[in-house]
């Protein structure tokens, strides 16, 4: 069964971006979060980005319209009921995935594929709640979703092949490139990147050097676009934690424990650019 309606869940800086590759490569997208005031938030971000591409001569205003088109805005989870596939993009939370994921059971069609765009959670646990654990598998975009060309895709232990075929069908689609990887904490891409934002961490931490002086290093001597720091704000401080603590259980093992910095962020509320402070401060 081919894919052709899609519901994205969660509008924040990940969903939204994956509702609008999607809306882009023709899919019709229903775009889902807890309160309208989040959609419409989302939306925004659409339209803003939208507007940029037809400012710089990339696409129409009318291109524009027909993909703003595409998408529909919503604040109830029965939506669901005629998707052919659901993304969530919901916070990195084990157990907050898995109530959704076990409702989402009892919505969609039977022949609708389940994908999650956790960052490092296990797709078999999120699965298992299901009954058709056959039907869901790991769609990892990465942040900005319209710039960033990877797709990590993970199987989980149930997975079909079939269910892998259609997410790398759509993947490429959408003019991604596909990475399978195995489900296993972090996957390849956070395994190897939140150590390294969390080792910079404690490099602030311990006063090796001020958080302008780690960025500078990483950026002018490792060629990094952002540094390590700043990324860390990109993404999220709350993401970052959610999953150096998924590391740091899901192997049991200490070299992945959270720098109690983050924490002391995280807890004070400053996530970075979503709430106009992290490691720096954003107007
Ligand atoms: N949304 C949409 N488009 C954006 C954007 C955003 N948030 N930010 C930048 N862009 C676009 C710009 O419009 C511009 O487009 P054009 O080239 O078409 O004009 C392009 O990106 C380059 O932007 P800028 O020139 O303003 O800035 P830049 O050259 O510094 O690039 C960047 C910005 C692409 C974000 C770059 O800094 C970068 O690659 N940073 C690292 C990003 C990264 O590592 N992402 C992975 C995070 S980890 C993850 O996602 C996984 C996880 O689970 C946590
Ligand atoms: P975010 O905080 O920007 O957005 C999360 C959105 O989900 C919010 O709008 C929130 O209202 C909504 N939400 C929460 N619970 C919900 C529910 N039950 N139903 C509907 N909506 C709900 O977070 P984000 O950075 O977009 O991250 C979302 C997911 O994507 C996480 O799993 C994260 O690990 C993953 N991810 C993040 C990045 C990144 O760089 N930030 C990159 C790749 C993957």
């Amino acid at each position: 069964m081919g894919i052709n309606k899609v519901m994205v869940i969660g509008a924040g800086q990940m969903g939204s971006g994956i509702a609008q590759v999607f809306a882009q490569a023709h899919y019709n997208v229903v775009l889902n979060d807890l309160d309208v005031e989040f959609v419409q938030k989302g939306m925004g971000h659409i339209s803003k980005n939208l507007n940029r591409q037809v400012e710089k001569g990339r696409m129409t205003k009318e291109e524009a319209d027909v993909i703003l088109n595409r998408l529909t805005p919503s604040t109830q989870l029965e939506d669901a009921s005629d998707v052919d596939l659901v993304v969530e993009a919901i916070v990195e939370n084990l157990e907050v995935k898995s109530k959704l994921f076990s409702k989402l059971d009892e919505i969609v069609p039977e022949h609708t594929i389940l994908a999650t765009n956790t960052s490092s959670l296990p797709i078999t646990e999120i699965a298992a709640v299901t009954k058709r654990p056959e039907k869901v598998i790991g769609m990892h975009f990465m942040n900005p979703v319209p710039v960033m060309k990877l797709v990590e895709i993970i199987r989980g232990l149930a997975t079909t092949d079939e269910v892998y075929n259609s997410i790398e069908q759509a993947t490429k689609s959408m003019n991604k490139v596909p990475v399978e990887v195995n489900d296993f904490p972090g996957f390849v891409s956070n395994r190897v990147l939140m150590p390294m934002i969390n080792e910079a961490i404690f490099t602030v931490y311990e006063g090796v050097a001020t958080p302008e002086a780690v960025d500078e290093v990483m950026k002018l001597g490792m060629n990094h676009p952002m540094g390590p720091l700043t990324l860390a704000d990109f993404i999220g401080l709350d993401t970052c934690l959610y999953i150096m603590e998924t590391l740091h259980v899901g192997f049991g093992d200490d070299k992945y424990r959270p720098c109690p910095l983050l924490r002391k962020y995280v807890k004070a509320g400053w996530l970075g650019k979503k709430t106009g402070k992290g490691f720096y401060e954003y107007s």
